[in-house]
Order: structure tokens, then C-alpha cells, then sequence
């Protein structure tokens, strides 16, 4: 059942496995044959009256929320912007003329972005609540609301919610976007990308001794980690330290790439774990010399790379997929780092020492 481990060690790694089906399920759900989005008329037509939107969440719900812009920017032409729900409580940011509020929440209960939420109804901004908990509080105040379906969700360390978040704002982007008439949106074509991103994420998992391998090598003696990345691979950057992090206790930044030289390249040591993500063409040769910047500095570097931006020596290769749903692959490979960097220290995957799968405090 959908809350057994069943011949699983931990949940984490259930839930990473769980992925090429949670993406599969929700082209099903979302996407009548066609690959065109079914979505609520009335949601649409809410978000086509907005000049902006306006995303809130916390944690890893955030991570997807800065790729969301991404792909709302790209996909339907809308300014976006994206809040910690725990700063936009106390210092509500600037509207514009008719913002609406999207709060991305896997559990739908975190008391932060119910502040903010709470504050949008004063004003009477509308609201959408994207939640893997169809009857939680978010859920329900918000003017409406969408299913992650990505199934329970029992690691502490968020892992599938991320991707169904990351997908069902790829649908939305196409769903305003062609409503609203942006030519992007017409020509992306969901259903292959979908298919084609279950197929690389399920191919990351097939390759997961091999990710093993590699944490035991790098990651299991190191202090400290790098994950560098830039254009979307820059927020899959910050997802994939916080996970590391939270589960193995090496203390991980992401970065944009460019940025190390402005002062962090200074903590790189012989030795120090840099793992750079390539999937974005526009800055690939940028990232080579970032990379050979910190390889000077002793730094051991770990490349994961996108079939046509891969060089020979580079240790993960993914699949090919359309550049503005990679993070739906780099991830799992970082969510294997993290989880295979726990585990083989020997700690409690499921339950890092201090954290809350669901933080219900301000
Ligand atoms: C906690 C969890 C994280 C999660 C964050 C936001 O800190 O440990 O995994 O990303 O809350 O939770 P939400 O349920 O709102 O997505």
C-alpha cells in the first residue's frame, strides 16, 4: 500500500523511485490525450486576470517555486516573482495592480505561508494553493486549489512533491500561457517532455549504484560541498544542498556558478566535493572554466551533464530532455547523493536530528 516501505530500506529512497510514476500519473491526470492541460476553467481564467503572479512557500517548495518562474516567465510571459512565505508575512512586497498568490505547499499545513495566505484574503488577492494534501488549510482557504497527487509523502526530506510541484507548474505555464496566446506555450509539446522526463529519471535510477559510488568516494569524508550550477540548474543548485545537507549533515551551498569567485572560492580546499550541474546551453562553456577555476583551487569536481553539453570525462550523463524540465532529472541524481551520503554514514534517512516534516510554527 501507498504507506508501506514495503522492500524498501527507507522511505526517502521509496519516494525517489516513486518519481518516474508520480510524473507518468500526473500527464494522465492533467493532460487529456493531446498533451493539452485539463485545468478548472475558473483557475485558468484567474490566473489569465493576474499582470502577476506572486509564489509562496518554504523550504523545498520554494526550490520548485524559483524553477516555477521559470517556467511561467517562458511558458506564459507573466512576470513572477517568488517569496520565503515566512518573509512576506511580516513584510508584505510591493503588489502589482492585480496580483495572484500561488502558495506551493506539499503538506498544505505550514504555518508561514498561511500568514501570507491569511493577509491575501484581507486584501482580497486571489489565491491558488498547489498541495500534495487536497484538504489541508492552504487548500482550503485559498480561492482554489490543485493536487500534487503525488502520493503520501513520509521522509522528512521532501523529494517527490518537489517534482510534482515542478510538473503541475509546467502545465499551469501552458495552460495560461496558451490562453493568454503565447506562442511558447502552443509549441510546447508536454506529453513528450513528460515521457521523455520520467524515461531519464527512471535511467538515474537505474545508474544509482553508481551515484553510491561516487558519495562514498567524495562525499562520505567531506566537512563540506559545493553544487554549482547556472540558469535553471542555479535553484536545482539550492534544492540539492538543502537536501544533502539535511540528510548527511555535510554542511552543502549552492551557488550560482559565476558567484564562487566573489568570495566563497576562498573556502575550497584540496579536497573540497564541488558538484557541477551542465544542462543549460547558453552557459555551458561558462561552466567548464568555472569548474577548471575551483580544479585549480584543488577542488574535486563532480560533473553531471546533459548528453549534448557532455564531455568525455564527465561522471553522470543525462538523457536529453527539453532544457526547462531538467531539474526533473538532475534532481533525482542529487536526491541520491543525499540519500546514499546518509545512509552510508549510518544515519536515520527518514529523520534528520531537528527537523519537522511539516512546520506548523511561525
Ligand atoms: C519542512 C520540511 C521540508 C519542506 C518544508 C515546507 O521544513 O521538512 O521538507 O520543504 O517544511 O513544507 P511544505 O509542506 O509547505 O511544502
Amino acid at each position: 500500500n501507498a504507506t508501506s516501505k514495503g522492500t524498501y530500506e527507507f522511505y526517502m529512497l521509496k519516494e525517489i523511485c516513486e518519481q518516474p510514476g508520480v510524473l507518468r500519473h500526473l500527464e494522465q491526470f492533467y493532460l487529456d490525450q493531446n498533451g493539452e492541460p485539463q485545468i478548472k476553467a475558473k483557475i485558468i481564467d484567474m490566473l489569465a486576470a493576474a499582470d502577476r503572479l506572486y509564489i509562496f512557500a518554504a523550504g523545498t517548495s520554494y526550490h520548485a517555486g524559483l524553477v516555477g518562474k521559470v517556467l511561467f516567465e517562458k511558458f506564459a510571459g507573466v512576470p513572477t516573482e517568488v517569496g520565503f512565505a515566512s518573509e512576506a508575512g511580516y513584510h508584505f512586497p510591493m503588489m502589482s495592480k492585480h496580483p495572484l498568490f500561488i502558495f506551493l505547499s506539499q503538506s498544505g499545513e505550514t504555518a508561514d505561508s498561511r500568514v501570507v495566505l491569511q493577509e491575501a484574503i484581507k486584501r482580497n488577492i486571489p489565491s491558488l494553493t498547489l498541495t500534495n494534501v487536497p484538504n489541508s488549510t492552504l487548500a482550503r482557504e485559498a480561492t482554489a486549489s490543485l493536487s500534487l497527487e503525488a502520493g503520501p509523502e513520509i521522509a522528512v526530506a521532501s523529494t517527490k512533491a518537489y517534482t510534482a510541484q515542478i510538473a503541475l507548474e509546467a502545465i499551469l505555464a501552458k495552460a495560461l500561457g496558451e490562453k493568454i496566446g503565447n506562442e511558447n506555450a502552443r509549441a510546447f509539446d508536454l506529453k513528450t517532455a513528460f515521457a521523455l522526463a520520467a524515461e531519464g529519471a527512471e535511467q538515474v535510477i537505474s545508474s544509482k549504484e553508481k551515484i553510491e559510488q561516487l558519495a562514498q568516494k567524495f562525499l562520505l569524508p567531506s566537512r563540506n560541498a559545493f553544487y554549482i550550477g547556472r540558469g535553471i540548474d542555479y535553484p536545482l543548485a539550492l534544492e540539492a544542498a538543502l537536501k544533502l545537507k539535511e540528510v548527511s549533515y555535510i554542511q552543502t551551498e549552492g551557488f550560482a556558478a559565476a558567484e564562487l569567485k566573489h568570495g566563497t572560492i576562498s573556502l575550497i580546499e584540496k579536497g573540497t566535493p564541488v558538484i557541477a550541474l551542465i544542462n543549460d546551453p547558453l552557459t555551458a562553456d561558462l561552466m567548464r572554466g568555472n569548474i577548471q577555476e575551483v580544479i585549480a583551487r584543488g577542488a574535486s569536481v563532480i560533473t553531471i551533464a546533459s548528453k549534448k553539453l557532455a564531455v568525455d570525462d564527465d561522471d553522470i550523463v543525462l538523457p536529453e530532455i527539453n532544457y526547462y524540465l531538467t531539474p526533473l532529472v538532475s534532481v533525482v541524481v542529487a536526491q541520491l547523493f543525499a540519500y546514499y551520503a546518509s545512509k552510508d554514514k549510518g544515519l536515520d534517512v527518514d529523520k534528520p536530528r531537528n527537523l519537522a516534516k511539516s512546520v506548523t510554527v511561525e
